[in-house]
């Protein structure tokens, strides 16, 4: 069904809470590289256990974080969804590739450190070699194209290496895979420090609105965003707040800031948090409701489980064999 197609591979973890940020700057628009690209998006849970996880709340997030795809419109007919432990060769590949990343490229990565001072108690082995599986998941589906947050460029790169690394010693075996970095525009910040970006793991609620939070909570947030001591709903400097939710604004409805800025003029701040809050609300309700209904019924996310790791499994078979074969490990004969 997707022969011949270029690819695009994005993972997500199931931590099952993404924010309105992740949402308008990259699931939303993940749906349109369908038509023109094979897509695989993968529920990363063997990324997760390099921190601590309780085993049911993991398995019911992996569960929750493929429906929220779904109800985000990703259609699984379109685009291959699936869970990473479903396809050994995840674990395979990253492995091998182990091998041919180097100590000193994986110290300098900023995400582990700033994971190994936070789980200080845990500094495992896996948290450290985490950039190597992430190579394994791209470059297993001979991937063109990741979608990803600023945040993961450096693994990216790291990524790029390791192809490149490779593909010098044994020849092409792996295509080199280049990032889709979202716009500076699609950058959602905190609604308590609007100079920060708005953080899935952000530890004060008020500055995170996320895709599935209530009306009620919704609005609640929005009202106690924090703006500045005047009375001029504009985009600028030193109006970070407010420009802020005026981006905020503008990516809901498509207007344009200027737009945006012209329908509020003269507005007090409160009314206007509030009509920024309603608009955020009301057009999240569909995917709220769509995510009820497929948590509701299990059965039909493990169908599409299945369906995707299937799929999965068929492509990631045919670049592991080759990897087998150019590495020099012997073939088993039945
Ligand atoms: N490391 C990514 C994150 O934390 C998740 C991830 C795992 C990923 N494997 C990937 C993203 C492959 C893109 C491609 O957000």
């Amino acid at each position: 069904m997707f022969n011949d197609k270029k690819v695009v591979f994005s993972g997500v973890q199931p931590s099952g809470n993404l924010t309105i940020g992740n949402y308008l700057g990259a699931i939303r628009n993940f749906g349109a590289f369908s038509e023109e690209y094979h897509c695989y998006y993968c529920v990363v849970d063997m990324h997760a256990i390099t921190v601590r996880q309780v085993p049911a709340e993991l398995r019911r997030r992996t569960y929750e974080t493929l429906a929220l795809y779904m109800a985000c419109g990703l259609d699984p007919q379109k685009n291959t969804l699936f869970v990473q432990s479903h396809v050994p060769q995840h674990a395979e590949l990253g492995w091998v590739l182990d091998c041919y990343t180097m100590f000193g490229e994986l110290s300098r990565m900023t995400q582990f450190k700033d994971k190994s001072a936070k789980n200080a108690d845990n500094i495992n082995a896996g948290l450290f070699t985490y950039p190597a599986l992430m190579a394994a998941d791209i470059l297993l589906y001979q991937t063109e194209l990741v979608p990803v947050g600023q945040d993961q460029k450096q693994h990216l790169e790291l990524a790029r290496d390791i192809a490149n690394r490779f593909n010098q010693v044994y020849g092409e075996t792996f295509v080199v895979p280049d990032g889709y970095i979202p716009k500076e525009g699609a950058k959602i910040c905190s609604l308590q420090d609007p100079t920060k970006k708005m953080s899935k793991s952000d530890p004060n609620e008020n500055a995170v609105i996320r895709i599935l939070d209530s009306k009620d909570d919704i609005i609640k947030k929005f009202k106690r965003a924090v703006t500045d001591s005047g009375n001029e709903i504009i985009h600028g400097e030193g109006k970070e707040g407010i420009s802020n939710l005026l981006n905020i604004y503008s990516c809901f409805t498509g207007k344009t800031i200027e737009e945006a800025e012209k329908e509020f003029k003269g507005m007090g701040y409160g009314d206007f948090k509030l009509a920024v809050g309603e608009t955020c609300a009301d057009y999240l309700k569909p995917v709220r409701e769509e995510f009820a209904r497929l948590m509701a019924d299990k059965a039909y996310l493990e169908q599409i489980m299945a369906q995707g790791a299937e799929d999965a499994y068929k492509n990631a078979r045919r670049t592991m064999s080759k990897v087998r074969r150019k590495i020099g490990f012997t073939e088993l004969k039945h």
